[in-house]
């Protein structure tokens, strides 16, 4: 059976006041209280006043104008059994529903019901709700300011309107209906207690019953509201409106509304930093080197390798030369080849080399560019076994690595991501090995001679040449600029790596909430399992969510699925990558294979990632990356690795790309487990709204890598300098690890023996120690410590408490060690 429908249409600019009055996130609204308006028009006819009802009203999506724009609103009406109705908004990718339901006129025999009561004993300004409404975002003109006196109760509300807007021959008034909704939420928020009130937005409302004309109404109306259902996403209530006698003129009853991200215009200050390279001091004057050195290189005759093993040979030190390839040597020659530098590679070289290393200098990730692969083998990896090697035999030393274009000292330098890598890695390794006090030096190719001046050894972790002159990273703050255009387009398309993860699904339902029109998320499971709260919180934006089944780092994988989104939904307009995945442990206990399989999603996944969107013009493509790569940090050396990789990757490669090196998340996302260990070391996790503000104005400005974290805890507080997932210690005094049974030989207190002699006193004080702190009756000391749970931070933590109690310096990693 076929239906009569009319059509109507409407096209909204972007200055009319219904539109240029009501605005959220930058675009202006067209207010659900204007569609219920247009809907009871069309469905009466636009025939002269009766008492109507709309009936399951959904509002779908928000129909957004922006400033400068047009769009056209769409009204059908189907006449079938029940008249129904849809408004869409009509744009250039099609049509798209913005609110729908059923309507007709209300019985000749209806009345309306009597005025309930509410107990509303709370009173309060109404500047207080539009202020409160302006500062998260939602803006109201003069005309929507209809609410004049306001209490609230316990999920109830009553207030009066009225409004200076000319009258118009309106059905239901959309200036008094809207300030029924401004009531509702009001009602369903807690305001009693002074809280700004969040905004919120009408997504449904389960009936519209209008028993008056209410055009000529402009003063002395009365909204009672009371909340009847909390859901997660969203709440519910009833509402009636009372003319100026009291009677009831209209009833809105199920009116369900949704909570509005909380929209800043800027990050919270201090939040936001970013590295700075800056021309640093000559390095102190260095004595001769004496003892054997070992320098890594590739035996070029005027590379940084060949000058740095004249000057040690000219000092009088023995220098082992060990290069990447090349004829073998004479037996007993100082010069090794090691084609395949793993772990047994190096075991035999030190044995070979049978003296203690007074320093390593490793040089094999400088020169021409290789591809990844071999640069990831000549430097990460071959680094990974000399420390682990290295660190198994001795306890002090020095481990000097020199690279060339590993970091952005300069500014134009395009980092070798790769090389980058190497950065992650050893400045963790400086936290895990402070007795080989590990160095990074980045070098360009007129500082050759620069690393020379660097052997002497005691400086800052990290420094960089660049035509000689000494550079050292610092941590500034970033003064975000505003391109002036919003992040998120109106219905853009959006795709999410590891999308249905914590921190996936956080910012999917921030884009939605500000305004996309599809979230395509990738994980390998698809979505299986994922929040469903944050599911249904993204659709009830009007956002249609794509999962994917896919491994980021499959080869192909991704190009695939970007070819489904283009050819169902259209192109892109910006990418976020939040793969990855954690295998923490100490370097000494870590394997190549646990690095590479840190590395898989997030750098083999990047380049699937770029290779699947070539040719898109994207607004932003955002790499997630952590603080424990720009920082290092304790049980995180292959993590920080692959973060730094994209670092590197986003200066190397410019816009779009961005790397955001985070900081931990309390609330949501792998860090959450650890975020109470790390509160109470002084560390503040970032909350869910003020790490997405701070997304949000890094997506409005044009940068490459930006820190988002809380600065450190200030001087004073318990020492806990990360901000990554688990805490970058600060790096024991002591130079090397001392074993528990030796440590406590200074004590002069507590239940510690006095001497080094007394193990089994030491054991005794340790076990008691132990049991008090992890609150347990019986310590097995055959257990191994990571059987009661202790972790990186707890480490930390106890070997603070056991040296302050002992007297003694204790290494951070203690309790990690001889677990
Ligand atoms: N949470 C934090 O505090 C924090 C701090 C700094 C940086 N970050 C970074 O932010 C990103 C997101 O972290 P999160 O806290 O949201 O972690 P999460 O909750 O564990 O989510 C990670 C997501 O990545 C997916 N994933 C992992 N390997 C994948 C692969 N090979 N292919 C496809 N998907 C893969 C996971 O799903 P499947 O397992 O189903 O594939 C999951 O959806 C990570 O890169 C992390 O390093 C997080």
């Amino acid at each position: 059976m076929t239906y009569r429908v009319e059509t109507y249409e409407k096209t909204f600019a972007g200055h009319e006041p219904f539109i240029a009055q009501h605005r959220s996130s930058g675009f202006g609204i067209l207010p659900a209280s204007v569609q219920l308006e247009m809907a009871l028009l069309g469905v009466a006819q636009r025939r002269a006043f009766a008492p109507l009802e709309l009936v399951d009203v959904a509002f779908v999506r928000p129909f957004t104008v922006a400033d400068d724009e047009r769009v056209t609103g769409r009204l059908d009406v189907t006449f079938a059994e029940r008249t129904r109705f849809e408004l869409s908004a009509v744009t250039p990718d099609g049509r798209k529903a913005v609110s729908t339901g059923t309507g007709g006129p209300l019985p000749a025999d209806a009345r309306p019901p009597a005025a309930w009561e509410v107990t509303c004993p709370v009173p309060v300004p109404p500047e207080r709700i539009y202020r409160g409404w302006a500062e998260a975002g939602l803006t109201y003109g003069p005309d929507f300011h209809t609410v004049r006196r306001l209490s609230v109760g316990d999920g109830t509300a009553e207030a009066s309107l009225a409004t200076v807007a000319q009258p118009v021959p309106w059905y239901s008034h959309p200036l008094l209906v809207d300030g029924v909704f401004q009531v509702v939420s009001c009602a369903l928020q807690d305001l009693a207690d002074g809280d700004a009130p969040g905004p919120m937005l009408p997504i449904g409302v389960a009936r519209l019953a209008l028993y008056a004309n209410l055009s000529a109404l402009t003063t002395g109306v009365t909204v009672r509201v009371r909340r009847t259902a909390v859901q997660d996403a969203w709440s519910v209530a009833d509402a009636v409106l009372l003319d100026p006698a009291g009677q009831v003129v209209a009833e809105l009853t199920g009116v369900r509304m949704r909570r509005l991200p909380a929209h800043r215009s800027a990050a919270a200050p201090g939040l936001l930093t970013r590295i700075e390279w800056t021309p640093a001091d000559a390095p102190a004057p260095r004595r001769p080197a004496t003892g054997t050195w070992v320098v890594l290189h590739d035996g070029g005759p005027d590379a940084a390798g060949a000058a740095t093993v004249r000057a040690l040979r000219a000092d009088g030190a023995r220098v082992v030369e060990v290069l990447p390839e090349g004829p073998a040597p004479a037996t007993g020659a100082d010069r090794r080849v090691m084609p395949r530098p793993d772990e047994a590679a190096f075991q035999r070289l030190w044995e070979e080399i049978g003296a203690p290393v007074e320093g390593v200098v490793h040089l094999w990730n400088t020169g021409p560019a290789r591809p990844d692969q071999a640069e990831l083998a000549a430097g990460l990896y071959a680094c990974l076994a000399a420390l682990k090697t290295l660190g198994q035999r001795q306890r002090s030393g020095r481990f000097l690595v020199a690279t060339e274009r590993a970091q952005p000292v300069a500014a134009g330098d395009a980092p070798e991501p790769a090389r980058a890598a190497l950065w992650g890695l050893v400045r963790t390794a400086a936290i895990e090995y402070p007795g080989l006090r590990p160095r990074l030096v980045d070098l360009d190719p007129a500082s050759a001679d620069a690393l020379v001046a660097e052997l002497g050894g005691d400086g800052p972790v990290e420094v960089g040449y660049r035509a000689g002159v000494r550079h050292e990273p610092v941590r500034v703050p970033l003064r975000a600029s505003d391109s002036g255009r919003p992040p998120v387009r109106r219905d853009g398309r959006y795709l999410i790596l590891g999308g249905h993860g914590g921190l996936g699904l956080a910012v999917a339902r921030r884009l939605a909430g500000d305004g996309a029109g599809l979230v395509a998320l990738v994980s390998r499971s698809g979505g299986t399992g994922a929040d469903a709260d944050a599911l249904a919180g993204i659709e009830s934006y009007g956002c249609r969510i794509a999962s994917f089944a896919a491994d980021v780092a499959a080869p192909g994988a991704l190009t695939g699925v970007v070819a489904e989104i283009r050819q169902r939904f259209g192109d892109l307009h910006g990418v976020v990558h939040a793969a990855g995945a954690l295998r923490d442990g100490l370097l000494r206990g870590t394997t190549a294979e646990d690095v590479a399989q840190v590395l898989r999603p997030k750098v083999d996944g990047l380049h699937e990632l770029a290779a699947a969107v070539a040719g898109t013009d994207l607004d932003f493509a955002v790499l997630f990356a952590s603080v424990s790569g720009t920082f290092g940090n304790l049980g995180q050396g292959g993590y920080a690795a692959a973060n730094t990789y994209l670092d590197a990757y986003a200066h190397a490669r410019g816009a779009p790309w961005t790397s955001v090196d985070w900081g931990l998340w309390g609330e949501v996302g792998m860090g959450t487990a650890v975020a109470e260990q790390l509160r109470r070391r002084g560390v503040r996790p970032l909350g869910t709204v003020e790490a997405l503000d701070a997304l949000m104005t890094v997506l409005r400005d044009d940068v490459r890598q930006v820190v988002i974290a809380h600065p450190d805890a200030p001087a004073g507080a318990p020492a806990a300098p990360a901000t990554g997932t688990t805490p970058a210690s600060t790096p024991a005094a002591s130079p090397a690890p001392v074993p528990p049974a030796t440590a406590p030989a200074a004590a002069a207190s507590g239940p510690s023996p006095a001497g080094d002699v007394d193990a089994g006193r030491t054991e005794d004080g340790l076990a008691e120690f132990l049991a008090e702190r992890l609150g347990i009756d019986g310590f097995d000391r055959t257990a191994p410590l990571t059987d009661y749970g202790i972790n990186s931070i707890m480490s930390v933590e106890l070997a603070e408490e056991l040296s302050r109690r002992w007297r003694v310096t204790l290494p951070a990693t203690l309790f990690l060690e001889y677990g």
